[in-house]
């Protein structure tokens, strides 16, 4: 009975979250998480200390946002998907709110306040955002792309054909 009331709750709360799972899948990318190994190397390459101010962009369960905040960095989590913006908030009680996690299209977030930002979304999405993160952050930014590139601009390193890093001139 109680393995069937749990099945119960997970349909209805995919039920419930069904259209921003679409939505997510039409505005860039499905939820993918990131393995803990190119995790480690994202974070590893970005040089963090406790001034950095880092966006992660389409942050599914935070799993980014949170690795980064042990570095003492101050982290930004932006995700479309309520489910998971719900899902990051309930974490950070854990967490001793440890990241902002707010719920934004990463096309319409303003990112002049970050020095460095963490993406693993698709070509097309990273197309479109190219030009905003280039402009808006500050020279020396970094920003670091799981697997997929920019179309504009050169990585500056690329590690085990995976972590591409840029940084902003
Ligand atoms: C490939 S997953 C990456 C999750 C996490 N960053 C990681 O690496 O484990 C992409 C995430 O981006 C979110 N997403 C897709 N389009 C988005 C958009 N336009 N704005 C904000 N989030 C978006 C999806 O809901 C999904 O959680």
């Amino acid at each position: 009975m109680i393995t069937q009331i749990f099945f119960f709750v997970i349909v209805l709360i995919y039920a419930a979250f069904a259209f921003y799972w679409v939505q997510a899948f039409f505005k860039g990318a499905p939820y993918y998480p990131s393995n803990k190994k190119i995790v480690k190397k994202m974070i590893k390459a970005m040089e963090l200390d406790g001034k950095s101010k880092v966006a992660e962009l389409g942050a599914g369960d935070g799993r980014i946002a949170f690795a980064i905040s042990k570095t003492g960095a101050h982290v930004t989590a932006i995700e479309i998907n309520p489910f998971f913006v719900l899902l990051m908030k309930l974490k950070n009680i854990f967490h001793k709110n440890k990241i902002k996690a707010i719920r934004a299209n990463v096309l319409d977030h303003d990112y002049s306040q970050y020095n460095a930002v963490t993406i693993y979304l698709y070509p097309g999405l990273m197309h479109q955002l190219e030009d905003s993160l280039f402009t808006q952050m500050k020279k020396g930014s970094v920003i670091v792309s799981n697997t997929f590139r920019f179309k504009k601009h050169e990585p500056e390193r690329v590690i085990e054909n995976r972590v591409v890093i840029y940084r902003v001139n």
